[in-house]
Protein backbone atom coordinates (compact mmCIF):
# COMPACT_ATOMS: atom_id res chain seq x y z
CA UNK A 1 0.00 0.00 0.00
CA UNK A 2 1.06 3.52 -1.06
CA UNK A 3 2.35 5.07 2.36
CA UNK A 4 0.40 8.42 2.33
CA UNK A 5 0.40 8.86 6.00
CA UNK A 6 4.33 8.51 6.65
CA UNK A 7 5.36 10.47 9.71
CA UNK A 8 1.88 11.03 10.28
CA UNK A 9 0.30 10.12 13.92
CA UNK A 10 -3.23 8.78 14.47
CA UNK A 11 -5.70 8.43 17.03
CA UNK A 12 -8.71 6.40 16.11
CA UNK A 13 -11.66 6.46 18.72
CA UNK A 14 -13.45 3.19 19.49
CA UNK A 15 -10.35 0.80 17.40
CA UNK A 16 -11.42 -2.50 19.71
CA UNK A 17 -13.75 -3.92 17.01
CA UNK A 18 -15.86 -2.90 13.67
CA UNK A 19 -15.23 0.30 11.71
CA UNK A 20 -12.50 1.98 14.15
CA UNK A 21 -10.67 -1.74 13.79
CA UNK A 22 -10.54 -1.56 9.98
CA UNK A 23 -9.64 1.99 9.89
CA UNK A 24 -6.98 1.93 12.22
CA UNK A 25 -5.64 -0.86 10.70
CA UNK A 26 -6.42 0.53 7.20
CA UNK A 27 -4.29 4.03 8.57
CA UNK A 28 -1.25 2.10 9.84
CA UNK A 29 -1.05 0.10 6.75
CA UNK A 30 -0.54 3.90 5.12
CA UNK A 31 2.39 4.26 7.54
CA UNK A 32 0.31 6.23 10.47
CA UNK A 33 1.06 5.41 13.67
CA UNK A 34 -1.70 5.06 15.39
CA UNK A 35 -3.06 5.18 19.12
CA UNK A 36 -5.98 2.73 19.32
CA UNK A 37 -8.55 3.90 21.74
CA UNK A 38 -11.19 1.49 23.26
CA UNK A 39 -14.02 1.67 26.32
CA UNK A 40 -14.81 -1.64 27.55
CA UNK A 41 -13.26 -4.64 24.79
CA UNK A 42 -9.21 -4.47 25.55
CA UNK A 43 -8.70 -7.76 24.40
CA UNK A 44 -10.25 -6.20 20.85
CA UNK A 45 -7.99 -3.17 21.11
CA UNK A 46 -5.22 -5.69 21.91
CA UNK A 47 -5.98 -7.43 18.65
CA UNK A 48 -5.89 -4.32 16.69
CA UNK A 49 -2.73 -3.32 18.22
CA UNK A 50 -1.20 -6.67 17.23
CA UNK A 51 -2.05 -6.91 13.81
CA UNK A 52 -0.86 -3.48 13.19
CA UNK A 53 3.15 -4.32 15.01
CA UNK A 54 2.49 -8.02 12.50
CA UNK A 55 2.32 -5.92 9.66
CA UNK A 56 5.47 -3.82 10.59
CA UNK A 57 3.22 -0.56 12.17
CA UNK A 58 3.39 1.11 15.21
CA UNK A 59 0.29 1.16 17.95
CA UNK A 60 -0.79 0.93 21.84
CA UNK A 61 -3.68 0.96 22.68
CA UNK A 62 -5.55 3.15 25.16
CA UNK A 63 -9.03 3.04 27.63
CA UNK A 64 -10.89 5.92 27.84
CA UNK A 65 -14.98 7.14 27.85
CA UNK A 66 -14.89 9.51 25.30
CA UNK A 67 -17.88 11.28 26.55
CA UNK A 68 -15.41 11.89 29.89
CA UNK A 69 -14.02 14.93 29.64
CA UNK A 70 -10.86 14.15 32.26
CA UNK A 71 -10.17 10.68 30.20
CA UNK A 72 -10.24 12.43 27.09
CA UNK A 73 -7.67 14.98 27.97
CA UNK A 74 -5.98 12.05 29.52
CA UNK A 75 -5.96 10.14 26.56
CA UNK A 76 -4.50 13.17 24.62
CA UNK A 77 -1.15 13.63 27.03
CA UNK A 78 -0.81 9.72 26.59
CA UNK A 79 -0.96 10.53 22.84
CA UNK A 80 1.22 13.51 22.74
CA UNK A 81 3.94 11.68 25.15
CA UNK A 82 4.39 8.16 23.53
CA UNK A 83 4.16 9.85 19.75
CA UNK A 84 5.08 13.41 20.46
CA UNK A 85 2.07 14.50 17.22
CA UNK A 86 -1.34 14.08 15.85
CA UNK A 87 -1.78 14.79 12.65
CA UNK A 88 -4.87 12.90 12.48
CA UNK A 89 -8.44 12.25 14.81
CA UNK A 90 -10.67 9.39 13.91
CA UNK A 91 -14.05 10.34 15.97
CA UNK A 92 -15.54 6.83 15.45
CA UNK A 93 -16.28 5.92 18.77
CA UNK A 94 -20.03 5.43 18.46
CA UNK A 95 -23.19 2.86 19.96
CA UNK A 96 -26.75 2.29 19.85
CA UNK A 97 -29.82 1.73 22.62
CA UNK A 98 -32.37 0.88 20.75
CA UNK A 99 -36.22 1.82 21.77
CA UNK A 100 -38.99 3.70 20.56
CA UNK A 101 -39.34 7.09 22.16
CA UNK A 102 -42.47 6.16 24.53
CA UNK A 103 -40.39 3.64 25.79
CA UNK A 104 -36.98 5.09 25.52
CA UNK A 105 -34.96 5.72 29.15
CA UNK A 106 -33.47 8.98 30.18
CA UNK A 107 -30.44 6.78 30.90
CA UNK A 108 -30.37 5.42 27.13
CA UNK A 109 -30.85 8.69 25.72
CA UNK A 110 -27.64 10.35 28.10
CA UNK A 111 -25.96 7.57 27.24
CA UNK A 112 -26.08 7.37 23.52
CA UNK A 113 -25.96 11.00 23.11
CA UNK A 114 -22.69 11.27 25.66
CA UNK A 115 -21.04 8.74 23.53
CA UNK A 116 -21.62 9.66 19.74
CA UNK A 117 -21.97 13.10 20.20
CA UNK A 118 -19.93 14.51 23.41
CA UNK A 119 -17.74 12.34 22.58
CA UNK A 120 -17.00 13.55 19.45
CA UNK A 121 -16.93 17.38 20.96
CA UNK A 122 -14.39 16.61 23.17
CA UNK A 123 -11.89 14.49 21.05
CA UNK A 124 -12.22 16.88 18.49
CA UNK A 125 -11.61 19.77 20.92
CA UNK A 126 -8.55 18.33 22.10
CA UNK A 127 -7.35 18.23 18.74
CA UNK A 128 -7.84 20.99 17.55
CA UNK A 129 -6.63 23.25 20.36
CA UNK A 130 -3.28 20.99 19.30
CA UNK A 131 -3.69 21.56 15.66
CA UNK A 132 -4.21 25.41 16.05
CA UNK A 133 -1.21 25.70 18.17
CA UNK A 134 1.31 23.51 16.23
CA UNK A 135 -0.03 24.45 12.45
CA UNK A 136 1.34 22.96 9.18
CA UNK A 137 4.51 20.21 9.41
CA UNK A 138 6.21 21.35 6.04
CA UNK A 139 7.12 17.69 4.80
CA UNK A 140 4.21 16.02 6.48
CA UNK A 141 0.89 16.80 5.60
CA UNK A 142 -0.40 20.16 3.69
CA UNK A 143 -3.21 20.38 6.53
CA UNK A 144 -2.42 21.25 10.11
CA UNK A 145 -4.59 18.36 10.67
CA UNK A 146 -7.53 16.35 10.10
CA UNK A 147 -10.78 15.47 12.22
CA UNK A 148 -12.94 12.46 10.65
CA UNK A 149 -16.26 11.42 12.08
CA UNK A 150 -17.74 8.06 11.74
CA UNK A 151 -21.49 9.37 11.07
CA UNK A 152 -24.27 7.34 9.37
CA UNK A 153 -26.55 7.38 7.00
CA UNK A 154 -29.40 8.19 9.67
CA UNK A 155 -27.53 11.69 9.76
CA UNK A 156 -29.95 11.97 7.17
CA UNK A 157 -32.56 9.05 6.97
CA UNK A 158 -34.91 9.19 10.18
CA UNK A 159 -34.92 6.02 11.51
CA UNK A 160 -38.04 5.02 14.50
CA UNK A 161 -36.98 3.46 16.91
CA UNK A 162 -33.51 4.69 17.18
CA UNK A 163 -34.44 8.17 18.02
CA UNK A 164 -31.06 8.98 20.55
CA UNK A 165 -29.13 7.46 17.64
CA UNK A 166 -30.61 9.33 15.18
CA UNK A 167 -30.80 12.87 17.13
CA UNK A 168 -26.61 12.15 17.97
CA UNK A 169 -25.94 11.72 14.27
CA UNK A 170 -28.34 14.56 12.90
CA UNK A 171 -26.25 16.68 15.22
CA UNK A 172 -22.82 15.49 14.42
CA UNK A 173 -23.90 16.70 11.06
CA UNK A 174 -24.11 20.83 11.77
CA UNK A 175 -21.48 19.80 14.37
CA UNK A 176 -18.63 19.38 11.56
CA UNK A 177 -20.07 21.50 9.03
CA UNK A 178 -19.57 24.44 11.98
CA UNK A 179 -16.27 22.95 12.91
CA UNK A 180 -15.07 23.33 9.37
CA UNK A 181 -16.32 26.19 8.73
CA UNK A 182 -14.51 27.77 11.93
CA UNK A 183 -10.99 26.50 11.28
CA UNK A 184 -10.44 25.79 7.89
CA UNK A 185 -9.02 28.77 7.33
CA UNK A 186 -6.12 27.66 10.10
CA UNK A 187 -5.65 24.59 7.34
CA UNK A 188 -7.61 22.15 9.45
CA UNK A 189 -9.81 19.99 7.62
CA UNK A 190 -13.07 18.09 9.11
CA UNK A 191 -15.33 15.85 6.80
CA UNK A 192 -17.60 13.35 8.16
CA UNK A 193 -17.98 9.75 6.27
CA UNK A 194 -21.76 8.34 6.68
CA UNK A 195 -22.12 4.40 6.53
CA UNK A 196 -24.99 2.52 5.65
CA UNK A 197 -25.61 -0.76 6.43
CA UNK A 198 -21.73 -2.71 6.95
CA UNK A 199 -21.26 -5.54 8.25
CA UNK A 200 -19.92 -5.57 12.03
CA UNK A 201 -20.93 -5.76 15.55
CA UNK A 202 -23.52 -2.78 16.25
CA UNK A 203 -25.75 -4.36 13.53
CA UNK A 204 -25.01 -8.36 13.50
CA UNK A 205 -28.42 -9.30 14.64
CA UNK A 206 -29.71 -8.03 11.48
CA UNK A 207 -27.18 -9.71 9.14
CA UNK A 208 -26.76 -12.57 10.74
CA UNK A 209 -30.26 -13.70 9.92
CA UNK A 210 -31.41 -14.17 6.66
CA UNK A 211 -35.21 -13.12 6.29
CA UNK A 212 -33.64 -9.54 7.98
CA UNK A 213 -30.99 -9.33 5.11
CA UNK A 214 -33.30 -10.17 2.65
CA UNK A 215 -35.69 -7.19 3.70
CA UNK A 216 -32.08 -5.00 4.54
CA UNK A 217 -31.36 -5.45 0.84
CA UNK A 218 -34.42 -3.89 0.35
CA UNK A 219 -32.80 -0.71 1.05
CA UNK A 220 -29.95 -1.07 -0.99
CA UNK A 221 -29.79 0.12 -4.56
CA UNK A 222 -26.25 -1.84 -4.88
CA UNK A 223 -27.44 -5.21 -3.37
CA UNK A 224 -25.26 -6.04 -0.70
CA UNK A 225 -24.22 -5.35 2.32
CA UNK A 226 -20.91 -2.56 3.16
CA UNK A 227 -17.65 -4.47 4.89
CA UNK A 228 -15.49 -2.50 6.78
CA UNK A 229 -12.65 -2.10 4.10
CA UNK A 230 -15.68 -0.24 2.33
CA UNK A 231 -15.61 2.28 4.74
CA UNK A 232 -11.76 2.56 5.58
CA UNK A 233 -10.93 3.04 2.29
CA UNK A 234 -12.94 6.11 1.68
CA UNK A 235 -11.77 7.23 5.32
CA UNK A 236 -8.28 6.70 4.54
CA UNK A 237 -8.72 9.21 1.43
CA UNK A 238 -9.72 11.80 3.67
CA UNK A 239 -6.68 11.40 6.16
CA UNK A 240 -4.19 11.90 3.02
CA UNK A 241 -3.31 14.84 1.32
CA UNK A 242 -4.88 13.57 -2.03
CA UNK A 243 -8.45 15.36 -0.62
CA UNK A 244 -7.10 18.38 0.73
CA UNK A 245 -9.44 20.71 -0.89
CA UNK A 246 -12.49 18.85 0.73
CA UNK A 247 -13.75 20.16 3.82
CA UNK A 248 -16.93 20.17 5.80
CA UNK A 249 -18.73 17.49 3.71
CA UNK A 250 -19.86 14.17 4.52
CA UNK A 251 -19.22 11.36 2.05
CA UNK A 252 -21.81 8.55 2.28
CA UNK A 253 -20.72 4.98 1.93
CA UNK A 254 -23.68 3.08 1.80
CA UNK A 255 -24.50 1.41 -1.71
CA UNK A 256 -27.10 3.93 -2.27
CA UNK A 257 -29.11 3.60 0.79
CA UNK A 258 -29.55 7.47 0.80
CA UNK A 259 -31.37 7.29 -2.42
CA UNK A 260 -34.63 6.80 -0.96
CA UNK A 261 -34.81 3.22 -2.76
CA UNK A 262 -38.47 2.58 -1.49
CA UNK A 263 -39.22 4.94 -4.29
CA UNK A 264 -38.12 2.57 -7.15
CA UNK A 265 -41.23 2.11 -9.29
CA UNK A 266 -43.02 4.06 -6.43
CA UNK A 267 -44.17 7.37 -5.66
C1 LIG B 1 -26.23 1.65 12.23
C2 LIG B 1 -26.47 0.22 11.78
C3 LIG B 1 -27.43 0.21 10.61
C4 LIG B 1 -27.04 1.19 9.53
C5 LIG B 1 -28.09 1.30 8.42
C6 LIG B 1 -25.80 2.47 11.04
O1 LIG B 1 -25.49 3.78 11.44
O2 LIG B 1 -25.26 1.67 13.26
O3 LIG B 1 -26.96 -0.55 12.85
O4 LIG B 1 -27.47 -1.10 10.04
O5 LIG B 1 -26.84 2.47 10.09
O6 LIG B 1 -29.38 1.46 8.92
Amino acid sequence: MEKSLKNQVALVTGASSGLGKSVAIYLARAGAKVAVNYHSDEEGAKDTVETIKKEGGEAFAHRADVGDEAEVEGMFEKVFDTYENLDILISNAGIQKDAPLDEMTLKDWELVIKTNLTGAFLCSRAAVRYFLKRGVVEGVSKSAGKVIFMSSVHQEIPWAGHINYAAAKGGLTEFMRTLSQEVANKLIRVNSVAPGAIKTAINEDVWKDEKQVKELLKLIPYNRLGEPEDVSEVVLWLASDKSEYVNGTTIFVDGGMSLYPGFIGNG
